[in-house]
């Protein structure tokens, strides 16, 4: 007998004997706490994680033998401090069954020793950081999303062969920003490419990006590879558009920089972009289609990357659940439960790699282009099945 159905024949007996001994009684809300981004430079992918979360109990299942999942939701700010302070208070007074978020790096750098010692089941439904895939791993942290790694690391290779040979970087100066463009130039370097400038503005607040795009148009690099989300995406992108080099250096990078969450307010300097994603609304499935009618007939758009990653998050919670037949009681079981679930989602197969918990996925490279008066992605190539090394983690 496996490890995960002896758990649950425990479970099943366990649940006959309250039930016989006991008059009948509601079972105990299963709670999720939703820390997220709400607000701030992020606050868009927080709210869109929450609502596709939302969307993927209504589909899966919002109930498990009786237990009603229910949620409490904190805003990270996506400030490392606040999220720390949420989370405890997520687990210590609303003491969660589960927690889901965060979407930025440098706020899962600050709570990951708390949700650890703790022994808190986490799903990551965002933040990259690497450190959570190697020396930082715990058993107690999955990740639907992506490693920070896992997004930009082929794209170095990928760009030498499209004859690129001197790139400019630039990202906000934050944990997320520096591991991907180091990422980006670690692969770059070992292709052959040279990196000819780096810039790091501030992640909040920063409303005009001139001075910096004045110094790369001045290095005239081949290319230039940023990572940029959100509110700073949609600044970026714009402040690009006007300063007018789209034509002489070609803007890449992570594929967050347009993604359809707000590539229409981004204007004319979203065309032409190459970027690399862990999902494209494209994709050719039958859960895809199933996620994109679903979002559609709820908020009258289609989805999202971020809104994919609170969608699959929701099912793996829901089936992780019904796994363990809705008991909770043995933390360490209903986790292993969570790193066990596997399911043919709108990325295709969704399963975490056993070491690290990190999802294992096809990374997408795109350019967008205008079709009709419309910009949008057309893939331009698929990196298939891309892992991360987990160095460091002996979880
Ligand atoms: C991160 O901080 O890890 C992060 C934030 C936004 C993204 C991607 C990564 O779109």
């Amino acid at each position: 007998m496996t490890k995960m159905r002896s758990i649950k024949s425990i479970a099943i007996a366990t649940a006959l004997c309250a039930s016989v001994a006991a008059p009948a009684q509601a079972a105990e809300d299963f709670k999720v706490g939703l820390i997220l981004p709400f607000s701030g430079v992020y606050g868009g992918l927080g709210g869109e994680i929450a609502r596709a979360f939302e969307l993927g109990l209504e589909v899966f299942g919002g109930e498990v033998n009786g237990r009603k999942i229910v949620l409490v939701k904190e805003d990270t700010e996506g400030k490392p401090n606040t999220g720390l302070a949420k989370t405890k208070k997520l687990i210590h007074s609303d003491k969660v069954d589960v927690l889901v978020g965060p979407v930025s790096s440098g706020v899962l750098a600050a709570m990951r020793d708390t949700v650890h010692n703790s022994q808190t089941p986490f799903v990551i439904a965002n933040a990259g950081h690497d450190g959570i895939s190697g020396s930082k791993c715990s058993p107690w942290f999955v990740r639907t999303s992506f490693s920070n790694r896992q997004i930009v690391r082929p794209m170095g290779q990928w760009m030498y062969d499209q004859g690129h040979r001197n790139i400019y970087l630039m990202a906000p100066d934050y944990a997320a920003g520096h591991q991907m463009m180091g990422h980006f130039k670690a692969g770059f370097e070992a292709a052959g490419g040279k990196i000819i400038g780096e810039e790091y503005p501030p992640l909040q607040g920063t409303k005009d990006y001139a001075p910096y795009l004045a110094k790369v148009k001045a290095a005239k690099p081949d290319a230039l590879f940023v990572f940029f989300a959100g509110g700073a995406a949609i600044q970026f992108v714009k402040s690009f558009g006007d300063f007018n080099i789209g034509k002489d250096i070609p803007l890449t990078g992570a594929g967050w920089l347009t993604s359809p969450l707000y590539i229409k307010k981004q204007g004319e300097g979203a065309n032409n972009i190459i970027g690399s994603a862990n999902y494209v609304t494209t994709i050719d499935n039958a859960a895809n289609k199933q996620f994109h009618a679903a979002f559609k007939a709820k908020h009258d758009r289609g989805g999202s990357e971020f809104g994919v990653q609170g969608y699959d998050s929701a099912r793996v919670i829901v089936e992780a659940l019904q796994a363990v037949s809705g008991n909770t009681s043995d933390k360490a079981a209903f986790m292993e439960a969570i790193r066990n679930v596997s399911f043919d989602g709108p990325r295709g197969k969704l399963r975490f790699d056993p070491i690290n918990g990190n999802i294992i996925q096809h990374i997408y490279v795109y350019k967008n282009v205008k079709k009709e008066g419309v910009i949008g992605p057309e893939v331009y190539d698929i990196i298939k099945d891309v892992k991360v090394p987990s160095d460091g983690c002996n979880s």
